[in-house]
Parts: structure tokens; C-alpha cells; sequence
């Protein structure tokens, strides 16, 4: 059993995957940082150097190789999916919980830093709201939607933590 984060830019994957992962006392992993170590380079250089169908092509093969794993936290990149493939090689084994937020607070999350190549633009929440509009279905895909706009860890925890009981899936520590 894992659970994959899935969800747009900045609605706190990372953050929230760590803090669930020590809660939980399993291991945390993220898809980007997984591309990166393969790629041997970072994702801007990646997207730069190689262009983005090169990037979604390390992200496929990543989420190949997580088909296996247990007891897994795995934080994916925003557009992870948007290739079916990913989700599929996944989903047999993990709670799918797709983190949201308003396209406010992303673009606000988000201005906060420059790794993300597909935010550089003129107009980052015309992209946000752009990006949002197109990939809806793909988000609409998950066992669980959690909205982070008020951003308390905490609770969301809970929120995913009451749905891994209500589905019976073990807690450690639970009897
Ligand atoms: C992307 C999201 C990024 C990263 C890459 C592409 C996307 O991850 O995978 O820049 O297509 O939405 P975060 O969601 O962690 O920012």
C-alpha cells in the first residue's frame, strides 16, 4: 500500500508528503527529485536542454519502476497525469489523493520561486488558470480530492488518514 499525491503546481505535494510520511513512518519519495537523479540534472535544465517530451519520458519510466513500491509517500509532479500509463502503474497499489487549491493562492505559492519552466511566462495565473482548465479530468481521476487553500497540515493528514480507515487499509500502529 502508498500513498501518491497528485495535483497541480504548488497545492503542497511535497510539503504535505513529507509530513504524512513521518506520521505514518514510511518512506517518502517524489517523482521529480526521482527524474532528476536519473537525469542527472535538474528539472529547468532538463526542460531546457531536452524540451518536455523528453522530461514526461523520465517520468513514465519513473512511474514504472514505483509500480512496485510499499509503503510508500510518493509526491508526483503536477502534469504526472496527464499520461493515463502513470496512474494506471500505480493505482493497484496506492491511495490516489489529488491536492487542490484556487489559482490565487497557487500563482501566490508559486511566485515564490523560478523551478518551475512551465510558470515562466508574462502571465503566470492566466497560465495557472489555462493549465487548470485543461488538465481538470486528468485531477478528476483520484480516490480522494483535498483542497489546501487554507493550508493546515494537520488536518488534511486527517482527512487522508480517516480515508485510509474508512477504505480499511492498516494504519502501523493501528491493531
Ligand atoms: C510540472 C510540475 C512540476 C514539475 C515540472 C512539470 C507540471 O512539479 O514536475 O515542472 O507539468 O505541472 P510540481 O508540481 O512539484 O511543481
Amino acid at each position: 500500500m502508498n500513498i501518491v499525491l497528485i495535483g497541480f503546481m504548488a497545492t503542497g505535494k511535497s510539503t504535505l508528503g513529507k509530513a504524512l510520511a513521518k506520521r505514518l513512518n514510511w518512506e517518502y519519495l517524489d517523482t521529480d527529485k526521482l527524474i532528476e537523479q536519473k537525469a542527472g540534472c535538474s528539472i529547468p535544465r532538463i526542460f531546457a536542454e531536452k524540451g518536455e517530451s523528453y522530461f514526461r519520458q523520465l517520468e513514465a519510466s519513473v512511474a514504472k519502476e514505483l509500480a512496485s513500491a510499499e509503503k510508500k509517500v510518493i509526491a508526483t509532479g503536477g502534469g504526472f497525469p496527464l499520461n493515463p500509463e502513470n496512474i494506471h502503474q500505480l493505482r493497484p497499489s496506492s491511495l490516489i489523493v489529488c491536492l487542490t487549491a484556487a489559482p490565487e493562492v497557487i500563482y501566490q505559492r508559486a511566485s515564490r520561486d523560478t523551478n518551475r519552466p512551465l510558470l515562466q511566462v508574462a502571465d503566470p495565473l492566466a497560465r495557472i488558470k489555462q493549465l487548470l482548465a485543461e488538465r481538470a479530468s486528468c485531477y478528476a481521476n483520484a480516490d480522494l480530492a483535498i483542497d489546501t487553500s487554507l493550508w493546515d497540515p494537520e488536518v488534511l493528514i486527517a482527512d487522508i488518514l480517516a480515508e485510509m480507515k474508512r477504505r480499511g487499509l492498516r494504519i502501523d500502529g493501528d491493531c
